[in-house]
């Protein structure tokens, strides 16, 4: 596949889905807000909602107060280490691996408008770094400025990695939503020092995203961006959605890991959105054989879906 034959195949996915606006909307300020009516059509962020909620419960023993936020208020929990004043953790409960938990999250790993932007930021061989869930009671704790990306400034401007985020209760600045500095992504660098914080004496660019909950919140990996403390009662519930380029070392190690029947009831970029396109990481020369030939599989499996040939499909991850 050729640069322009990319261009043109994910352009032609933005225009029938009308999402031309939030791609400049992403490209000026490095971040945009996806509306619930085309984000997630149906009852989409509604079946996700229940989903984390039902995946709390049975990791901790007690289902979330929504209404309260009193079983994740003040939650004590990963981060909270790098919260200066108060302990509480500015992230709230994360939890991780969630795609293994309710088939909802293979829907929405599959959600077209998802797959435009991923694949415009990231290539139509973006893979699914993680998908997990941010549960925030009421804190103290602001969320520190960082970029996405993974590795020392400077940064290259092309997105390595993008975040998805289904927001799936309303976001603003009482509700400890996500904090983002506009036009930041062209920066091509992280966040430094007073840079870095967010609130009272940081930085003063940081601003309240404010969206409703069904919302997709996408941004580029180089976009500086952190959370504001909750004041309002309840909980703030997000699925982050954090993609990469395929050499990156990926969150969730998923190449083999995938059951046949849940890629067998999904079209063949599932696959390779799960990593089953990637050979490295082989242990010996046997292993690199085998390795080898099972991405082939599945690479040539989506190259035939996409009309792009085997030869261009191997090339994806050239
Ligand atoms: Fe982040």
């Amino acid at each position: 596949m050729t640069m322009n034959d990319s261009l043109e195949m994910v352009w032609g996915e933005i225009r029938s889905l009308g999402l031309e606006t939030y791609i400049a909307d992403l490209d000026a300020h490095g971040y945009t807000v996806i509306p619930p009516e085309i984000a997630s059509p149906g009852d989409l962020a509604e079946r996700m909602l229940t989903a984390v909620l039902d995946v709390a419960e049975r990791r901790n023993g007690v289902r979330p107060d929504l209404e309260t936020g009193s079983t994740h208020a003040g939650f004590k929990g990963r981060f909270a280490a790098f919260a200066p004043k108060d302990g509480d953790s500015p992230i709230g409960d994360l939890m991780q691996s969630l795609l293994f938990e309710d088939r909802v999250f293979e829907e929405a790993l599959m959600n077209p408008v998802l797959l435009a932007m991923a694949s415009y930021l990231c290539g139509y061989s973006v893979v699914l770094s993680s998908m997990g869930c941010f549960m925030k009671g009421p804190n103290k704790s602001t969320f520190f400025l960082h970029s996405d990306t993974p590795l020392p400034s400077p940064l290259p401007p092309q997105a390595l990695v993008c975040n998805l985020t289904y927001v799936l209760t309303e976001f603003n600045r009482e509700n400890g939503g996500t904090a983002f500095v506009p036009g930041s992504h062209k920066w091509c660098r992280s966040p430094e020092g007073r840079d870095a914080i967010v609130g009272e004496g940081g930085n003063p660019n940081a601003k309240a995203v404010e969206c409703a909950a069904g919302s997709l919140l996408c941004w580029h990996g180089n976009t500086w961006h952190g959370a504001f403390n909750r004041t309002a009662s309840g909980l703030r519930v997000s699925v982050p959605v954090y993609m990469s380029r395929p050499f990156i070392r990926t969150q969730e190690g998923l190449i083999g890991k995938i059951p046949d029947e849940m890629l067998d009831r999904n079209p063949p970029r599932f696959a390779i959105l799960t990593q089953q396109g990637i050979s490295y990481g082989y242990e010996s020369q046997d292993d690199s054989i085998v390795r080898a030939q099972v991405a082939a599989k599945y690479l040539q499996a989506y190259g035939e879906a996409q009309g792009m040939g085997t030869a261009t499909a191997r090339g994806l991850y050239n």
